[in-house]
This record gives C-alpha cells, structure tokens and sequence, in this order.
C-alpha cells in the first residue's frame, strides 16, 4: 500500500491535520516512563513530533522514503524506512530492541499493516502501551455536510481499499489483541474521542 502514497507527500506534508495535544497527554499518562516511543507509518511525522514534546527519543517509520523526506528534523526523532513486514532480527536492527519501546502509535496507518506481522512486532519491543487512532471526514453545519457527506460517500468512498473501511468504522471493528489500559473503556482499539477545530485553509487543503 506504501505506493499509494509516494506521488501525494508533499501535498501530505501541506494538508494533513496535526493532533490535537490532549492525544498525546492522554497516550503518556498511560505509559509508565516516558523514554522511547515508536510511531509506525509516520508519514511526514504528524504525530512524531508531537511525541518528541514528551518522550526521550522517538523512532518514526514508514514505508515510504519520499513520506519521510518531507517529516521535520528534530533531534530526538530517528526517521527509518522500513519494509512492510519485517522479521525480529530486522526489527531489532532498524527500530529498537526487546522491551524497550515505552508505546507504539499508529496515526490514521493502522488499516495498510499486515496485522499479525506487526502485533508479532509490537509484542517483542513493547513494555506496554500501544495506541492506534484515525480521523473521520470533517463536519462543518448541517449547509456543508449535506453537500459534502453525499459527494464522499457517492463519489470518493467506491474508490477507497477494503481495508480503508476500518477508519470510516473508527477502528472498532480491527482486530486489537491487547490488554485495555487502566480505568479504560475498551471496545476496541479507539478509546479516546476528540474533537480539533480545522481552519479554513486546511478544510479546502483536505478537500484538495
Ligand atoms: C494515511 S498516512 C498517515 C501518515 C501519518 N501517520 C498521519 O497521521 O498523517 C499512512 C502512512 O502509512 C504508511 N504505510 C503504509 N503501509 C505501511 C506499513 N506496512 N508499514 C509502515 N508504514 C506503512 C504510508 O506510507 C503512509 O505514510
């Protein structure tokens, strides 16, 4: 699935939302330490960065070295490239070794990952905190989402991988074969909702 997003970095890079902080507050209350986080399918780092305000060091990878390129430069955020299933030595050698990862996040990636390949992952570097979240299609007023809702579900939704259902279904339906979190609701891997104002400029970036 990584070819899919190869001619769109930087277009990515312009127009993706960021998340919002309480996320990321949420994500670290729940680990233990906050020493290295792995963000998987970073893109251009959307949630890597934010990650980098709290955790020690951050490893972001991704499929997708032309992605990569366009993520911002921060010292304690290693950008690796890697393959889309990978074998523990591999695992080992471009992302971090047994135990040691304080949380994995998955930012709107979780759906192109070969699942048992990458639980098998998560399982061998994991201390123990993994979070996974996607973002569904803006609402604006009833005046634009009557308009937009159609043309997205007419018009674009045909067009999208089996696999990109699980974000329209906000991941409830994934398989997600972990343990919930202290004093969590867990029906699945999409615990937290938030809701994050988007500017103008961005929702016709987005639409573009
Ligand atoms: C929708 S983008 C999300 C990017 C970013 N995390 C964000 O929040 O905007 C999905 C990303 O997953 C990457 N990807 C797809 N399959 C992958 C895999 N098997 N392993 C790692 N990354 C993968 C793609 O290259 C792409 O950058």
């Amino acid at each position: 699935m990584a070819e899919l997003f190869i001619k769109q970095a930087e277009n990515y890079a312009e127009g993706r939302p960021c998340y919002p902080l309480e996320l990321f507050e949420f994500i670290a209350s729940k680990t233990p330490s906050q020493d290295l986080a792995w963000d998987v399918g970073t893109g251009n780092g959307q949630a890597a960065q934010s990650l980098a305000g709290i955790y020690k060091n951050v490893i972001a990878t991704d499929t997708s070295p032309k992605q990569l390129s366009f993520a911002p430069k921060l010292p304690n955020i290693t950008y690796q490239q890697i393959p889309p299933t990978m074998s523990i030595a591999e695992l080992e050698s471009k992302v971090a070794s047994q135990s040691s990862v304080d949380v994995v996040t998955i930012a709107q990636a979780f759906h192109w990952f070969d699942l048992p390949n990458f639980y098998q992952q998560v399982k061998w570097v994991l201390k123990k905190s993994h979070a996974a979240w996607c973002y569904t299609v803006p609402e604006v007023n009833d005046s634009v989402d009557s308009v937009f809702k159609p043309f997205y579900g007419i018009t674009v939704e045909p067009y999208w991988s089996p696999a990109r259902k699980l974000v329209d279904d906000k991941y409830r339906s994934i398989h997600f074969p972990f343990e919930p979190v202290d004093g969590v609701d867990h029906t699945g891997p999409c615990q937290f909702v938030a809701e994050k104002l988007m500017d103008l400029d961005h929702y016709f970036i987005y639409l573009r």
